[in-house]
């Protein structure tokens, strides 16, 4: 995994610069907005409540410290000041420690041009990578069909289903446990 802070990436799709690139504490307010424009979207991720400044401001500065330990990494996509995109790639714990999960999210407004898989893409890359990272995992709700469909081009396949474990507009969801065959445990 990447301990220190990667070089930014600029890409360009559908006509739009798009740079990759770690977060920064100047990127709080940015985020918040990208957070809570999920929120009010009722996306399919875990949060459902807004967050404010403080609380943001509490997690990058945290988070950016595992990114500087090499215990996760962590990516924002500009699009000129605006915060677009995110990818997580956290490594887990104690016996957990060889398993990378990965997280993403792209604003509503930029998606389908491609960027959801850059950031998967560039998550791939980075575990395939890191010698500590040997199991490749993600967790998405089994209704949120476009996001599986890209986790499977890429090569994902589900080998779990948690039942009925969270609530999504009244109804229990379940959730669906996908790796990518890393191949590095034989
Ligand atoms: C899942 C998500 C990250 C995909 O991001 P994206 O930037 O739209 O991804 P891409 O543009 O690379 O598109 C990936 C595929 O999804 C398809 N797609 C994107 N938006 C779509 C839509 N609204 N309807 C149908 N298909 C769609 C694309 O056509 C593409 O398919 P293809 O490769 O066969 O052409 C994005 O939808 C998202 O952030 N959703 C809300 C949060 C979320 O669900 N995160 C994942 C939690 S597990």
């Amino acid at each position: 995994m990447c301990n220190r802070l990667c070089k930014p990436q600029k890409v360009v799709l559908y006509g739009k610069k798009i740079i990759l690139r770690n977060p920064k504490m100047g990127d709080v307010k940015t985020l918040v907005d990208f957070i809570n424009s999920l929120v009010e979207e009722d996306a399919l991720i875990l949060v459902n409540k807004t967050i404010t400044f403080q609380e943001e401001k509490k997690w990058v500065k945290e988070n950016l410290e595992l990114c500087r330990k090499g215990e996760q990494h962590l990516l924002v996509a500009m699009y000129k000041k605006e915060v677009v995109g995110t990818m997580g790639l956290h490594r887990g714990k104690w016996r957990q420690s060889h398993v990378g999960t990965i997280g993403v999210s792209v604003k509503k407004s930029y998606r389908g041009i491609g960027l959801g898989t850059l950031l998967m893409k560039t998550a791939i890359g980075l575990a395939k990578k890191d010698p500590k990272i040997k199991i490749l995992t993600l967790d998405v709700y089994e209704p949120n069909k476009i996001a599986r469909k890209l986790y499977e081009k890429l090569g994902f396949k589900s080998v779990a289903k948690l039942s009925k474990r969270d609530l999504y507009k009244g109804k229990y969801i379940s959730h669906i446990v996908m790796e990518y065959p890393l191949n590095k445990i034989k």
